[in-house]
């Protein structure tokens, strides 16, 4: 499976899926399919529905600029995607059978890209990895988990704001671009770990 068959297959499925009526309305992820780091956002909204691609409204445009100017990384480096791949009507959240429905989708995203790193941009995509945890407590901190869940596999994850909550206050805006300007560190300290080091079972917190 790679991702252009992923979304094709999503695509010749449009009517199974919830929100969707018809093919166009899925908005693929974005991005190399070996790309260190995968951001994954809540849903699109009206602009990404425009040009069918995420994050490029008023938040995406934030996120994109942070992105480069505070990581220093190109928007064109990582994968962009959602966990939700059709716009809810009226920007409302997604509903947790939304979520279910586009979980396959996602977790082949995962496994496709093997990422080293996922950042996950509000709490609708943090909670898919981390359970009974407030966004406010731990976004910026590098989580490890064990992923697939039942195996030995782990993954790193990195909670953040979603970027429309930076839009919103002076103080928010300065905590998402804190977050951001981490991410150069942290993936320079997953890169030094070593393949070999055996992974514990339950969620590991770094402060970095
Ligand atoms: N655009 C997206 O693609 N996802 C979001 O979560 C918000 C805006």
């Amino acid at each position: 499976m790679n991702l252009n068959k992923l979304y094709q297959n999503l695509e010749k499925n449009y009517k199974t899926l919830p929100l969707a009526t018809k093919a166009i309305d899925i908005i693929p992820g974005e991005g190399p399919a070996d790309a260190k780091i995968l951001f994954i956002g809540e849903a699109p909204g009206f602009q990404e529905t425009v040009e069918r691609r995420p994050f490029v409204g008023r938040s995406g445009k934030f996120f994109r600029k942070t992105l480069i100017e505070e990581a220093e990384i190109q928007d064109s480096e990582v994968y962009i995607s959602n966990i939700v791949k059709v716009r809810p009507p009226d920007n409302r959240d997604p509903s947790p059978e939304e979520i279910v429905a586009f979980k396959p989708v996602l977790d082949q995203e995962i496994e496709i890209i093997k990422p080293k790193l996922i950042i996950t941009l509000g709490r609708f995509s943090m909670a898919k990895f981390l359970d009974d945890v407030k966004i406010s407590q731990v976004h910026g901190r590098l989580h490890r988990i064990t992923w697939p869940i039942g195996t030995k596999k782990s993954l790193f994850i990195l909670p953040m704001y979603h970027p429309a909550a930076g839009l919103r206050s002076g103080k928010m805006r300065a905590s998402f671009i804190d977050d951001f300007k981490k991410i150069p560190k942290i993936i320079e300290w997953i890169e030094n770990q070593k393949e070999t080091e055996s992974f514990k079972t339950t969620v590991d917190e770094y402060l970095l």
